[in-house]
């Protein structure tokens, strides 16, 4: 939008706005109310609610202000009797085959109709004609549809079409008779619920929460999801300390993702009050032996002296302490500060699926917030899959290509989702991904990165010739697929590529939740990895304290390594493959029963917050280590109060310099972590050794085709997600129960025969 500032009147006001400002946008934003139903800012335009009309002077009828640009010398009325009169019809009309029974409605509460007919009052209704009753059903295990409630702004729709890029719902029938309904009867699609969200009224509800709370019944806590490493802002509906819901309504939060949450976000939090939560601590007192409930004295007594033991025996280093990506800054921080300070171990790593050390260190230039990605003019993803596995990332690409004009470059082994957005698409063999970064890096490899990667040569010449042709931001993301060489050239590419009117930043993809703040505080720069951690285990590790489980990829083909150590202790919520083999087992509190901070792919570092108290005897991951480093003579002083920790964690890591809980507590106004900006290097060690790597890469590995299936990775059950019915049933291919009636829960017996269908092959 062009910065010029033109001058508008409304209501008699003047005032100077950008020229080609929104009418309704710049009411709103100068405090004058219009109703509205249809527009939704940053979605396509659908104009059928007629409810935002203003009288415009030199214009014949009432306007609809959504559909109008401001011009220099524009003269609006918003209120008259003439406009209320006007609004005030089209309700009537909205409520003509809308049923009047907002106390049996799920949405009852927080309806935006609802609010409309109340905050006005005295609407008439001259419809009496019989209206079209429609039976309530299920649309998907997670999407509920009360057909009749539907004012068809279509807002359902597109958010599912430029959002999701999946275009799963529609409205179907014609005149009075038209619906929201599904292609084919059954919802099968991603399950965001992001419809859900956006649906003004009851239409589109819930299907894992309706009819258990009264949106007035629940305490609202604005935290952080717990899912993925976009760190998407949500309000926790609880209520007797129970976790309800979770949504991201703009009523009670308004973080980077607005309205937008995904699966996980949004359905994926009934594990925090599942049944099989661990209740109390437990120890096995002899290996082979049972689990034993203790208290917390007993099990913290017996850790500490155990571990005293061991270190005595075989030296500190002999002591693992293994963190998390998935637990909060201050859990990873007080467990790094236990690693180093109480036990004097330098074994000390974090349960993550790649390292990115080698990116931070030689990071160029800035890294890229969501709010940069939606506005960038090119879009560079080298290997990820950021719909399934960073789904607000995923989004904000597809909207900045459908309503920002961008151009977005997939290098990608598999044809994505994304291709269908994308203007070029370089379909690569498997584990490629390092020769792209080197063709960009140095163009004389063109050749050779090419060949490796199966593709014309030309490809990759378009690719370099349109990020030095764009004028504005160029956002490089980049997957787990590269090496470290190639982690460390791309990670410079702002120095290669930045031109006059350009700005090139960094987006990484880890995967989980707080994998940027687990690199930050430092777990990552252990001796050893978690792999070779679990490699000496028995030799010369020989204990190991562990908050979470390891990852299914760590514990392949090592199985028996945890059952070859002295002593392990496992803080966790769940039992796990991991507490199988655990001599102490401390029961944690998950995120909705934890203050602290995770630190999302932005850099942003965003506030999680207590909205339940901890379930059975749970604690908070830094308490417990707090507890059991006091048991071992050192007083970590926190006093039980998170800010301490994260007081001290900006004195210690000079990225979170000066932070302090209050400089955080809005999520309108997120901020960003100051990662030390590396000076530009001299590459040629690495370029050479990324060289060799393409060099070495196989020219026969067969590529692979056919797009991912939707929810591949999404709906897999894992710890978390395993504990909520409909993810199983979702992996097993939604399948469509006899009745949309009933819950499909109640329906269908997930067991063998149900497989979920393989990825479509070949095009
Ligand atoms: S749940 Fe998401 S993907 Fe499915 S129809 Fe609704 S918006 Fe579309
Ligand atoms: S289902 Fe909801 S969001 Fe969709 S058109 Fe109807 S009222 Fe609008
Ligand atoms: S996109 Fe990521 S952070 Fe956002 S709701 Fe989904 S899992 Fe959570
Ligand atoms: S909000 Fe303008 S027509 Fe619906």
């Amino acid at each position: 939008m062009s910065a010029e500032l033109i001058k508008v009147t409304i209501n008699g006001q003047d005032f100077q706005v950008a020229k080609g400002a929104r009418l309704i946008d710049v009411c709103r934003e100068n405090a004058f109310s219009i109703p509205s139903f249809c527009y939704y800012a940053d979605l396509a335009l659908q104009a059928s609610c007629r409810m935002c009309l203003v009288r415009i002077e030199k214009m014949p009828k009432l306007q609809t202000s959504c559909t109008i640009t401001c011009t220099d010398g524009m003269i609006v009325t918003t209120e008259s009797d003439e406009i209320e009169k006007a609004q005030r019809a089209m309700v009537e009309f909205q409520l003509a085959n809308h049923p009047l029974d907002c106390p049996v409605c799920d949405r009852g509460g927080e309806c935006e109709l609802q609010e409309m007919a109340f905050d006005w009052g005295g609407l008439e209704e001259r419809f009496s004609e019989r209206k079209n009753a429609m039976p309530e059903k299920y649309l998907s295990p997670m999407v509920a549809n009360d057909p009749q409630r539907c004012i068809l702004c279509k807002r359902c729709t597109r958010v599912c079409d430029e959002w999701m890029g999946e275009d799963a719902i529609e409205a179907g029938g014609r005149g009075a008779n038209t619906v929201i309904g599904t292609y084919g009867g059954w919802l099968n699609c991603s399950q965001c619920g992001n419809c859900i969200e956006v649906c003004p009224t009851g239409t589109l509800l819930d299907a894992t929460y309706r009819h258990q709370a009264r949106p007035w019944e629940l305490d609202q806590t604005v935290s952080t999801c717990s899912f993925c490493s976009d760190g998407c802002q949500m309000s926790l509906g609880s209520r007797g300390g129970v976790l309800m819901r979770s949504v991201a309504r703009d009523r009670y939060v308004n973080g980077i993702n607005g309205e937008f949450l995904c699966i996980k976000g949004r359905f994926g939090h009934p594990f925090v009050n599942h049944e099989e939560r661990l209740k109390t601590p437990m120890i096995r007192y002899r290996k082979g032996g049972k689990l034993i409930p203790a208290t917390w004295d007993e099990a913290i007594k017996f850790t500490a002296s155990k571990l005293e033991e061991i270190a005595n025996a075989h030296g500190a280093s002999s002591i693992a302490v293994v963190g998390s990506p998935r637990i909060t800054n201050e859990a990873n921080y007080t467990l790094y500060k236990f690693a180093t300070e109480v036990v004097g171990t330098d074994n000390y790593t974090a349960t993550e699926a790649f390292s990115l050390v080698p990116f931070f260190d030689n990071l160029g230039g800035q890294l890229a917030t969501h709010r940069d990605i939606r506005h960038a003019k090119t879009i560079l993803l080298i290997g990820g899959e950021p719909e399934e596995l960073q789904p607000l990332t995923g989004r904000q690409v597809r909207q900045a290509v459908r309503n920002g004009g961008a151009k977005l470059f997939i290098v990608n082994s598999r044809e994505i989702r994304l291709k269908q957005q994308a203007s070029q698409f370089i379909h690569i063999r498997p584990g490629a991904e390092d020769a792209a970064v080197l063709a960009l890096a140095d163009p004389a490899q063109n050749k050779l990165a090419a060949s490796k990667m199966g593709v014309e040569a030309k490809e990759l010449e378009t690719l370099r010739q349109t990020l030095s042709d764009t004028v504005g931001d160029i956002v490089v993301m980049f997957g787990g697929e590269l090496s470290q060489a190639g982690q460390i050239i791309l990670a410079q590419f702002p120095y290669a590529f930045a031109n006059e009117g350009q700005r090139v930043l960094l987006h990484p993809l880890p995967l989980y939740n707080n994998s940027v703040g687990a690199h930050d505080m430092g777990l990552m720069r252990g001796s050893h990895t978690a792999g070779q951690i679990l490699d000496a285990a028995g030799d010369s590790v020989r204990a190991m304290y562990i908050a979470g489980s390891f990852l299914p990829e760590h514990l392949s083909n090592r199985q028996d390594a945890l059952s070859k150590l002295d002593f392990l202790v496992v803080q966790e919520l769940f039992e796990t493959e991991t507490t199988a083999h655990a001599d102490v087992v401390f029961p944690a509190a998950s995120f909705a029963e934890t203050d602290g901070t995770f630190t999302n792919n932005d850099g942003f570092v965003q506030r999680v917050r207590q909205s339940i108290p901890p379930v059975h005897q749970a604690k908070q991951d830094w308490m417990i280590t707090a507890q059991l480093a006091k048991a071992l003579d050192v007083d970590f002083n926190f006093q039980l109060s998170a800010s301490n920790v994260f007081k001290e964690i900006a004195a210690k890591v000079p990225a979170y310099e000066g932070l302090r809980y209050p400089l955080l507590k809005d999520e309108t106004k997120p901020v960003q972590v100051k990662h030390k900006v590396a000076e530009r290097r001299d590459l040629l060690k690495e370029a050479e050794g990324l060289r060799l790597g393409v060099e070495g890469m196989s020219e026969t590995n067969e590529k692979t085709y056919g797009t991912p299936e939707v929810g591949h990775e999404l709906f897999k059950p894992g710890t978390l997600t395993g504990k909520v019915p409909q993810f199983p049933l979702l992996a097993a291919g939604n399948p469509e129960p006899p009745s949309v009636a009933i819950s499909p829960l109640y329906q269908i017996t997930i067991d063998d025969s149900l497989r979920r269908v393989e990825a479509a092959t070949g095009d």
